[in-house]
Order: structure tokens, then C-alpha cells, then sequence
């Protein structure tokens, strides 16, 4: 379905958990989220499968589950062959911290996921366990090559680029791409939530593109059939592919395909927008498969245009997936 900017709509991002086994400091304050989910307020498989199946009627066809950590919830492998069955659904990725995928990522490939985002911020343990606060970067490095070694892939490498704190990995990570068949992507920062953003912590694309370029190489632009609102390229020689999201410096609204379902069955119809409509509620008011329709057919006739007219959203991260 097309929104009233004339995109096309089909992609919906679903966060399936609030919770995580990680403390990243742009995205949570140290000692978690207070005022975590009751589990009653979390959407069912069951209502996700339905709001799913509604969305396809709707033109979805692509979808991303992400959390908190989505791999700490409960019977996620078969929700995921649920999931693939339904007709329309052609493409379901995952974006996960990595730290359980060396367990789960051979069942997952096997319930019908295709693909998962992995992020991860250092390649140093010490540097990781300062951004995550509790991590070890083994099990997420592990989780890497298993998810890549079972088919899912490519897997994308996932880097929030943060001045002062893992910029001096830039030339690392890239050079990595020469090795590995990973996508590795450098995202810009973004304020998010009551998270840790300040200006000065913040690297514009093009100053980590010329780090790269400086010191490793030059970035040879690289076409992907569908790439979203990321820019790629490949330093010459590598097995794999150096991305770049920006989505502070560039204009990535005007691509921008998809819908966000929080945890607690909100839709929203924008990262930077704390709008959003309650398809729990009516969900749970026993509304028809019509009057379902209608909601999410509103939700995507409110996405703005671009993030320009929104203000710093006050959801926090782990509860919108990214
Ligand atoms: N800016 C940019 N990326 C972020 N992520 C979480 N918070 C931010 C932020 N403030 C990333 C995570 C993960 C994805 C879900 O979003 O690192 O890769
Ligand atoms: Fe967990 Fe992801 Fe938030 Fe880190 S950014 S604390 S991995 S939800």
C-alpha cells in the first residue's frame, strides 16, 4: 500500500521482546529499564501472527523481528515457522545482539528465517564491555560465523559509530570486510529516547567514509538490488561489503518502506515520531479483521514525510527494535 508520499509500504518491523541480556549505553541506562513490560501487556504470537496476516492483505511482505533481544523470548523458533507460513511473506530477517544466535541459529535458518543484522560495536572486549556494560564478544563473534556458517546470510554487521568511544575502530571494521563475507555497516548516531546522545559524540558518514578511505582504500560504490536506506561499496579485493546508514545526514525518509509494531502492540508509523495507534487495544476490544485494517491503514496515512518534522523521539530504543 502506498503511504500519501507515494511509498510503497511493505516492510513491518516488529519488536517481540522489552527485554535484554545487553546494557548498550545508547540505549539503556545501567541498571536496565525500570518499567519493563508485565507480560500481559506484550503482544501474543498469536495477535502478532494476526496482525501479520492482516498486513499482508495490506501489501507487507517483508518482515524484521527485533527486541529488546529478541532471541530471550520464549518459543521464538517456532513462532519464527509460523511466521514463514503465512502466504505473502516473503522475507523475514532478524536484528539480534548476537550474544545467544550460536545457539539458536541453525533452527532459526530452519523455521524459514533468511537473514540476520547482528549488532556489535567493538571488535576489543574491553571496548565491547564498556559499550554493552555486560557483554563478551566472543559469544557474539561466535553467533556471527554460526549464523553465516547455517545460511543466514549475508549476515550485516551492525556499527554505531560514537566519536570519542569506537571511532578509532572504523579503519578495523572495514578492513574486516576485506576478510569476512559480512555487510559491515557504520550507523550514525542517533538521539533516541533519554539515551547518551551528545553532540560531540556524534560522526557524520562522510567523516567515517574518509577515514576509510585515507587509510585502507577507496570505497568502490556498490549496486544492491534492494538496499534500503543503506549505501554500499567494497574496498578492492574483499569478500565482503562496507555499508554506510545515515540516517542524521542524509535524506533516507524520502526510501523510507516500513511500519514499526512495539512490543506492547503500538504502531508506529516512524522511528522519530512518538505517534503512534494502539492495535492492542483494539485488538483486544475484539475488533473485526476490518476495523484492524482501518488502524493500520491510518497508522500509514500519519507517516510524515520526513524526520525533520518530528522531534527527538522519548521511547526508548529497546522497546522500538531499531
Ligand atoms: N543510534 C543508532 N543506532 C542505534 N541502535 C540502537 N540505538 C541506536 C541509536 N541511538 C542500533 C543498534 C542495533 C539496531 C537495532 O539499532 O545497535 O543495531
Ligand atoms: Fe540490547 Fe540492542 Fe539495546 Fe544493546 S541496543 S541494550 S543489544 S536492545
Amino acid at each position: 500500500m502506498k503511504d500519501n508520499f507515494n511509498r510503497n509500504i511493505d516492510y513491518l518491523r516488529i519488536s517481540i521482546i522489552d527485554r535484554c541480556n545487553l546494557r548498550c549505553i545508547y540505549c539503556m541506562p545501567e541498571e536496565g529499564i525500570s518499567n519493563l513490560l508485565p507480560h500481559h501487556e506484550i503482544l501474543s504470537y498469536e495477535e502478532i501472527l494476526k496482525i501479520v496476516e492482516i498486513g499482508v492483505d495490506l501489501g507487507i511482505t517483508k518482515i524484521r523481528i527485533t527486541g529488546g533481544e529478541p532471541l530471550l523470548r520464549k518459543g521464538i523458533v517456532s513462532f519464527i515457522e509460523r511466521l514463514a507460513k503465512i502466504e505473502g511473506i516473503q522475507d523475514i530477517g532478524m536484528t539480534t545482539n548476537g550474544v545467544l544466535l550460536k545457539k539458536f541459529a541453525k533452527d532459526l535458518y530452519k523455521a524459514g528465517l533468511k537473514r540476520v543484522n547482528v549488532s556489535l560495536d567493538s571488535l576489543n572486549q574491553d571496548k565491547f564491555r564498556t559499550i554493552t556494560r555486560v557483554g563478551s564478544i566472543g559469544e557474539v563473534l561466535d553467533g556471527i560465523e554460526e549464523a553465516n556458517k547455517v545460511g543466514l546470510k549475508p549476515v550485516k554487521v551492525n556499527v554505531v559509530v560514537m566519536k570519542g568511544i569506537n571511532d578509532d575502530e572504523i579503519e578495523k571494521f572495514a578492513l574486516w570486510s576485506k576478510e569476512v563475507e559480512y555487510q559491515i555497516r557504520f550507523i550514525e548516531f542517533m538521539p533516541i529516547g533519554q539515551n547518551a546522545w551528545k553532540k560531540e559524540l556524534f560522526m557524520p558518514k562522510d567523516e567515517i567514509k574518509e577515514k576509510i578511505e585515507n587509510k585502507i582504500g577507496k570505497l568502490i560504490p556498490f549496486q544492491m538490488k534492494k538496499s534500503g536506506p543503506a549505501e554500499y561499496f567494497m574496498l578492492e579485493g574483499a569478500k565482503g561489503i562496507v555499508g554506510f546508514i545515515s540516517p542524521i545526514t542524509t535524506h533516507i525518509c524520502v526510501r523510507c518502506n516500513r511500519l514499526r509494531l512495539t512490543a506492547e502492540g503500538k504502531l508506529r508509523p516512524c522511528l522519530f515520531s512518538d505517534r503512534e495507534l494502539d492495535l492492542k487495544r483494539i485488538l483486544r476490544s475484539g475488533a473485526s479483521t476490518e476495523e484492524i485494517k482501518e488502524t493500520i491503514i491510518r497508522t500509514i496515512h500519519l507517516k510524515p514525510q520526513g524526520m525533520s518534522e518530528q522531534s527527538q523521539p522519548l521511547r526508548p530504543m529497546s522497546t522500538i527494535g531499531g
